[in-house]
């Protein structure tokens, strides 16, 4: 019986959809740093980007005390402005659209592909107008995006492109690794992602100019940061752009260095469990397991399967809760943009706008997904959505 309906749950207690893993190296890492002269503005700073940089392919990487605010120091350094657009996908976080608002542009969204849910190529192309200075995709769940199209689209129409790959550190698209495709690739560093900094984000880039702004927007618009002065024994600095203080601190940076040499065997983890969903839940009754296309390799962040609604004496609430019941903590990713209040309110969007994100946000369900999930909690996911979806099926 479903534990919804009085049964005994799969699990005593709930999994998450996912979660950090902090081993002793980390805690020692950043308690050696609490203890040293720089807590924020130090060496782990530039040994943090120097690392991630190397790890991804890439000259320059500049950290951001968020994904999001690496997300508005990349739409700063695009340049973007009142009276531009910039061109991004319904289904995802609030933040990849938010941080075109942050600058005064508009974010014009166009519908997503079927199969992977990530922004459409030919539905992008055809939003693009005189304005269009940008464009954003995002690559959803980890699976990277068509990423060579879009940047081939970008330098045909003289745009810059902003991957927002918060679900795809260590996603390799056609053997390139995610973070050296776009001219600006931006990671998140939460705790539900492949490396955490607690918050935290990157900026990956080979153009010297945009790293250069990326830095001097995340330090105020200053144009020298406090440890060069404190070495040159200078006093004098100049602020040049209007910036933030969004830098990320060295107790942050000194935990990231950390976990970032875990990152091969954090990414084998998640595909290892990826690999046993798929094997293990394909012919489970009433639900669409994620697709792969053959030229990516994605990072897993998470495993989102589409109910197929029409087979079900359910809907998405009732698997929801009966899942939950079992004490599998699924989650939906995500309502798609547009849809929320205040894109509602202030761009006039009423639902109906773009189909294919609107009916696959019906239908997604985040299975549980992290690096720290053992062979049982795998086998605890499996058993609870067969016990489901078997419930559910007619
Ligand atoms: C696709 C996407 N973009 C941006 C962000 C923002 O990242 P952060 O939470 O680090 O600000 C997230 C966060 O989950 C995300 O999933």
């Amino acid at each position: 019986m479903l534990a919804i309906h009085g049964g005994t749950p799969v699990r005593e207690k709930l999994l998450p959809y996912g979660r950090q893993s902090i081993d002793e190296a980390d805690v020692q890492a950043v308690v050696e740093t609490l203890r040293s002269d720089w807590l924020t503005t130090g060496p782990k700073v530039a040994e943090f980007e120097e690392a991630f940089a190397a790890w991804a392919g890439v000259k320059y990487a500049v950290s951001f005390s968020s994904g999001t605010a690496a997300l508005h120091g990349a739409t700063f350094a695009a340049g973007l402005g009142p009276g531009d657009e910039a061109i991004t996908s319904p289904m995802t976080f609030a933040a990849t659209a938010n941080c075109v608002l942050y600058q005064g542009a508009v974010p014009v969204f166009a519908d997503i592909s079927r199969d992977t849910l990530n922004l459409d190529p030919e539905e992008a192309e055809s939003r693009l107008t005189a304005r269009t200075k940008a464009i954003l995709p995002v690559d959803y769940a980890g699976h990277p995006a068509d990423l060579e199209f879009f940047f081939e689209l970008a330098e045909r129409h003289g745009l810059v492109m902003i991957e927002d790959a918060c679900h795809a550190l260590g996603g390799e698209y056609r053997r390139r690794r995610v973070g050296s495709v776009a001219h600006m690739t931006v990671f998140s560093f939460h705790p539900v992602k492949h490396l955490t900094t607690g918050e935290g984000g990157m900026v990956t880039t080979d153009n010297p100019a945009f790293a250069e702004t990326l830095r001097q927007f995340r330090n105020h618009g200053i144009s020298s940061d406090a440890r060069t002065r404190q070495a040159n024994g200078q006093w004098h600095y100049e602020m040049v752009l209007l910036g933030f203080n969004y830098r990320l601190t060295d107790l942050a940076c000194a935990l990231g260095l950390q976990q970032l040499k875990k990152m091969p065997a954090n990414l084998d983890r998640r595909r290892q469990i990826a690999s046993r969903y798929h094997h293990e839940l394909h012919d489970a009754p009433g639900i669409e397991l994620p697709f792969v296309r053959e030229d990516v390799n994605p990072a897993w962040h998470l495993y989102p399967v589409r109910l197929q609604l029409e087979k079900l004496t359910g809907g998405r609430v009732e698997v929801f809760r009966a899942l939950r019941a079992e004490n599998i903590g699924v989650n939906v990713h995500y309502i798609p943009v547009h849809l929320h209040p205040y894109y509602r309110e202030r761009f006039g969007y009423r639902g109906g706008e773009f189909p294919i994100a609107e009916n696959a946000y019906e239908r997604v369900l985040s299975l549980p997904m992290f690096h720290g999930m053992t062979d049982q909690d795998v086998s605890d996911v499996v058993r609870s959505v067969w016990k489901v979806m078997e419930h559910f099926s007619r």
